[in-house]
């Protein structure tokens, strides 16, 4: 069965940040520091989701997905990130998954969308080798609740994204800017997930992903240092999470690092146990120059001649049947079944007088990046999934509430969620994929 559904992420949507037991994660922390997101915006709220999940589902219901990934908050879980497990944490996921079972959408839960326990941070956060059995054993006890009903997990969400934004420049929590100083948190991640698909598979969880963010790198000219600098930049964002996972080594990190101190024998066999699918979200390419001055071998030369999102991003659909057929070229048999676990935009939605909300742009977006994916499953890729992100307008981690990325508008004042035009279009299509109208995928 073709996967086609929502994705969203606890610290996005859930709300109730000091209810039940809820431990803080570093969200709750960043999000509470002046000066670190949009117009001070934090999770504390969100959509509420805790409250309303099944006003959601029902959502979900209504458009006729089914599958839906969340993520597991592992503060709401394991307060202190170790130790204690809080009873009414694991109940909320347990409603949630019989619910969407109930609803005939499978729930793909994410055991990590970056909302680390504040107290895990305090011991050094990703930073720290110890993270990994920790992780690990939050997975185990996650499982044992949940495995039973629940066929594919995924591990991790964007461990690049995660390093980058989180330890590298400090724009994303837990705030550090320690620029290449930060590999260390690659290779923990990438060592938790090895561990977890572990601890997952002896739980008894049948299929085991993780979920990376991949773009297409486009050097800004042939010349040569400008093909280097793109070369230096797919290694950062691309290879370095695909190829360890993927092929048990590292790609030459010479660029960044004298040495891989950090990786000890054996890691990388635990890293590249075999997955049952390889997670991808795409939003756009990178375009990638040469770098003005010292620092970084690379630097962003930006995508112009499209048009873009609310946030700037560039749309460009053909990129995930570039991406999608890229990585395929280059990891032939070692690449799993792909399934799409982020794909959509931002937009400016404002509801009309009447209520409705009229996102067009979004339903063309949508429209031609599922072109785009089919196009590469027909050059013979092997795509099984198709998430939207998002379920609602949610939390854009430091944008804040600006960025409104849901098929369905929230008024966080009042909470209150309509469905936009972008929903009733994907209700449509997937009702079409039902009847054979479209029976591509
Ligand atoms: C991805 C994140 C997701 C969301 C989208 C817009 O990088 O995984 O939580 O913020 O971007």
């Amino acid at each position: 069965m073709f996967l086609w559904g929502t994705a969203t992420a606890a610290y996005q949507i859930e709300g109730a940040a000091r209810e039940d037991g809820r431990g803080a994660s570093v969200w709750d922390t960043f999000a509470h520091e002046p000066g670190r997101t949009r117009n001070g915006h934090t999770g504390d709220v969100a959509c509420d989701h805790y409250h309303r999940w099944r006003e959601d589902v029902a959502l979900m219901a209504g458009l006729g997905v089914n599958a839906y990934r969340f993520s597991i908050s592992w503060p709401r879980v394991r307060p202190q990130g170790a130790g204690e497990v809080n009873a009414r944490g694991l109940d909320f996921y347990d409603r949630l998954v019989d619910a969407l079972l109930a609803a005939g959408i499978q729930p793909v839960p994410t055991l990590f969308h970056w909302d680390l326990p504040q107290a895990l941070e305090e011991r050094g956060g990703w930073m720290d080798r110890d993270i990994c059995e920790i992780f690990a054993d939050y997975a185990a006890v996650v499982a044992a609740r949940l495995a039973d009903r629940v066929p594919l997990w995924i591990t991790l969400n964007e461990p690049f994204v995660h390093m980058a934004y989180g330890y590298a420049m400090g724009l994303h929590a837990p705030g550090r800017a320690l620029m290449t100083g930060a590999l260390p948190a690659a290779h923990h991640q990438l060592l938790a997930h090895g561990r977890a698909v572990q601890a997952l598979r002896a739980a008894g969880a049948r299929q085991v992903a993780l979920t990376n963010n991949c773009t297409p790198v486009w050097p800004a000219s042939r010349e040569e240092a400008d093909l280097r600098a793109a070369d230096a930049y797919d290694v950062l964002h691309n290879r370095l999470f695909n190829d360890p996972v993927l092929l048990g080594r590292y790609p030459d990190l010479s660029a960044y690092t004298p040495a891989l101190d950090f990786v000890r024998d054996g890691d990388l066999d635990v890293i590249s146990a075999p997955l049952d699918a390889l997670g991808v979200n795409y939003y756009n390419p990178t375009r990638i120059a040469a770098p003005a001055g010292a620092g970084l071998p690379f630097q962003d030369a930006g995508i112009t001649g499209h048009p873009t999102t609310a946030f700037g991003w560039p749309v460009v659909p053909d990129g995930l049947r570039e991406l999608l057929t890229g990585l395929k070229a280059r990891y032939g048999a070692a690449l799993p079944p792909i399934l799409i676990t982020e794909n959509g935009c931002s937009q400016q939605d404002v509801p009309a007088a009447d209520g409705t909300v009229d996102d067009a742009a979004r339903v063309d977006f949508l429209d031609r990046h599922i072109a785009a994916m089919r196009q590469a499953m027909a050059e013979g890729v092997d795509v099984r999934g198709y998430l939207v992100w998002s379920l609602l307008d949610n939390f854009e981690w430091a944008e804040g509430y600006e960025q409104r990325f849901g098929l369905v508008h929230v008024d966080f004042a009042t909470q209150r969620r309509t469905p936009k035009r972008s929903y009733h279009w994907f209700r449509e299509f997937l009702r079409a994929q039902e009847t054979g109208q479209n029976t591509e995928t």
